[in-house]
C-alpha cells in the first residue's frame, strides 16, 4: 500500500518532466505535482520553439517535444537541464491508441504505435539517465496500462506496445536499482480522457459485428470511468516514496482483472473475455 511505503523526508521540491502533458492523464499529473509544490515541466508537440514557454496559470511550464524524434528529445531534455539544473522525476506518459483488427493495420501504423508508446519511452530514458546516474538519484515512471497485463480485443498493437513497456520497465528497474534510480509503472484501467476518441481509420467489413460489439463494450467502460485525477493523486504519492513498487494498478478493473486472470485457468478467462466483449454472438 502506498501509505505503508517509506517516504523520503529529504525529498522536497523536485524537478519533474511529464511527457504528453497537454491533455488527459499527463495534464492532470502535471497540474497535481505543481500544486504539490514541485517544479513541473510538461511537454506537447503543439508547443512552438525549443526553449520552453512561460509558466501557465496551473504552474506548469510547457515545452515542445515529439517523443518519436531523437532530435526533439535531445533538445527538450537539454533545455530542461539548462533551465533547472537537473531532472529528478521523469513521467513517461505520452501515448495513443491504435484501435483496429490486427489484420487491418498497415505495417506503418503498427510501427508508429510502437514508435510513440514504446520507443518514445526508450528515447526519453536514454536522454535522462546520464544525469540521474551522475546524481545517483531519480525516479522514472512509465505509463503502461491494464492493457499491458490483460489484452483488450481489437486493440492488438496497443496491447503489444504496453506489454513491451512492461517487460522493458521490469528490466530497467533491476538494472538501475544499484545506481540509485527508482523505476515504476502505472497501470490504469479505463480513464475518461480524449484517448478514446481515436477512430478506427479503415475498418475491414469482415470483422464488423465482433469489432463493433467490442467497441461498444469499451464505450461502456469509458462512460463509467473515473477522471485522470485518480492517476494524478497516486503519482503525487509515488514521487515522494523512496521505495516505490514496480506496478501501480489503478481503477477497480485495473486492480481486479490481472488478479482474476492469474487465479483462473486460461480457458476460463478466455471464455469470460469473449462473453464480456460479446465476441461469440
Ligand atoms: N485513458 C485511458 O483509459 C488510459 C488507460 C491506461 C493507460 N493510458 C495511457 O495514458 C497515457 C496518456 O493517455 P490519455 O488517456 O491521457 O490520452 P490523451 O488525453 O489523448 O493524451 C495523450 C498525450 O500524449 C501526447 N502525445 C501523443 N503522441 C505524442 C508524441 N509522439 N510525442 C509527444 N507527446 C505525444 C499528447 O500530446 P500532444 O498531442 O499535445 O503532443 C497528449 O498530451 C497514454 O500512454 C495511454 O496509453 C490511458
Amino acid at each position: 500500500m502506498l501509505l505503508e511505503e517509506s517516504v523520503n523526508p529529504m525529498t522536497g521540491k523536485q524537478i519533474v518532466l511529464v511527457t504528453g502533458a497537454s491533455s488527459g492523464i499527463g495534464a492532470a499529473i502535471a497540474a497535481r505535482l505543481a500544486i504539490d509544490g514541485h517544479q513541473v515541466i510538461g511537454t506537447s508537440r503543439k508547443v512552438s520553439g525549443t526553449s520552453g514557454g512561460s509558466v501557465a496559470a496551473n504552474g506548469v511550464e510547457m515545452m515542445a517535444l515529439d517523443v518519436c524524434s531523437d532530435e526533439s528529445v535531445r533538445t527538450c531534455v537539454n533545455a530542461v537541464l539548462q533551465k533547472a539544473g537537473r531532472i529528478d522525476v521523469l513521467v513517461n506518459n505520452a501515448g495513443y491508441l491504435l484501435a483496429c483488427a490486427i489484420e487491418d493495420a498497415t505495417i506503418d501504423e503498427a510501427k508508429a504505435q510502437f514508435e510513440t508508446n514504446f520507443f518514445g519511452i526508450v528515447r526519453m530514458v536514454k536522454a535522462v539517465l546520464p544525469g540521474m546516474r551522475a546524481q545517483r538519484n531519480g525516479l522514472i515512471l512509465n505509463m503502461s496500462s491494464l492493457a499491458g497485463r490483460v489484452p483488450a480485443p481489437f486493440w492488438g498493437y496497443y496491447n503489444a506496445s504496453k506489454f513491451a513497456v512492461e517487460g522493458y520497465t521490469e528490466t530497467l528497474r533491476a538494472e538501475l536499482k544499484p545506481l540509485g534510480v527508482r523505476v515504476s509503472m502505472l497501470e490504469p484501467g479505463a480513464i475518461k480522457t480524449p484517448f478514446y476518441a481515436a477512430a478506427d481509420g479503415h475498418p475491414m467489413p469482415e470483422y464488423s459485428p465482433w469489432r463493433e460489439r467490442a467497441y461498444a463494450t469499451m464505450k461502456d467502460f469509458e462512460k463509467r470511468a473515473p477522471g485522470p485525477e485518480v492517476v494524478a493523486s497516486t503519482v503525487s504519492k509515488i514521487v515522494t516514496s523512496s521505495n516505490p513498487r514496480l506496478r501501480y494498478p489503478l481503477t477497480m478493473e485495473g486492480r481486479a482483472l490481472p488478479f482474476i486472470r492469474r487465479m483462473s485457468p486460461g480457458t476460463v478467462f478466455e471464455a469470460a473475455t469473449r462473453i464480456v466483449f460479446h465476441l461469440d454472438q
